[in-house]
């Protein structure tokens, strides 16, 4: 899939900030993530001034919407040059909306959804209208289920999640993973963290790590060494 399995959330509204990031960590990682701090800042010209970087790079923009918007929404994403390698979208728009979307990107990206929000607490998912019967876990099994029958490629997921959702969708349906920190590292706001190493082993394929890189003192030597406790070489 991805050789090297790290991917940095770039997580900064400027572009020219981000290409600078992606320039140092080139050939060091597999990829980096773009978010919509970014493209709703700075649009299409941003995302190619760090696309041009030569990392292929995750534009994060979570579509959810009715089938005909987001299938037209993806198109537009896809006509950037270089077109994404990953794109997203919310799992909870339901099977219509998942399966216009994998028809629409058609694969010229890995497509992948959000099942739920790791910031929602059980009350917030209970309120935002989810089975107040079912556990999270149990609900994230269902949406990635639903994301796996409607053609998609994979979920995002907690690094607990991953275990479940390969034995419920197969092992070569993608899970990618953020909440990783480096063991020592400051977890910072994240609650359910695992290191690299253990999300590799539980079966993740894409670890999203931003500021243990980012922020680090050189990002660079942040990201080879954990290239290196992984055993990938970049
Ligand atoms: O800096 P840090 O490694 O915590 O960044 C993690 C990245 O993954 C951020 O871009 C964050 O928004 C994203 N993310 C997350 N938890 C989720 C989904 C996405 O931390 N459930």
């Amino acid at each position: 899939m991805f050789t090297n399995p790290i991917c940095v959330a770039l997580d900064t509204p400027d572009a020219a900030h981000a290409a600078r990031l992606a320039r140092t960590l080139r050939g060091k990682v597999g990829l980096v993530k773009v978010g919509m701090e970014q493209f709703y800042a700075q649009g299409r010209d941003g995302y190619a001034q760090v696309a041009a970087e030569g990392v292929p790079v995750f534009l994060d923009l979570k579509l959810h919407d009715i089938p005909n918007t987001v299938a037209q929404g993806l198109n537009s994403l896809l006509s950037l040059a270089p077109a994404p390698a990953i794109v997203n979208v919310h799992a909870s728009g339901g099977p219509a909306m998942l399966e216009a979307a994998a028809r629409a990107v058609d694969g010229r990206a890995k497509l992948i959804a959000v099942t739920v929000l790791t910031s929602l607490s059980d009350h917030d998912i209970h309120a935002a209208g989810f089975d107040p019967e079912a556990s999270t876990a149990v609900t994230v099994v269902k949406l990635a289920r639903l994301a796996k029958s409607s053609g998609l490629d994979g979920v995002v997921c907690s690094p607990h999640d991953i275990v479940s959702i390969k034995q419920a969708c197969g092992a070569d349906f993608m899970t990618v993973v953020p909440g990783v920190r480096p063991a020592g590292v400051d977890v910072q706001d994240q609650k359910r963290v695992a290191t690299p190493e253990a999300a590799r082993a539980a079966g993740a394929d894409i670890l999203v790590i931003g500021r243990p890189i980012t922020q680090a003192e050189d990002p660079a030597a942040a990201a080879s060494a954990i290239a290196q406790a992984l055993g990938v070489t970049a």
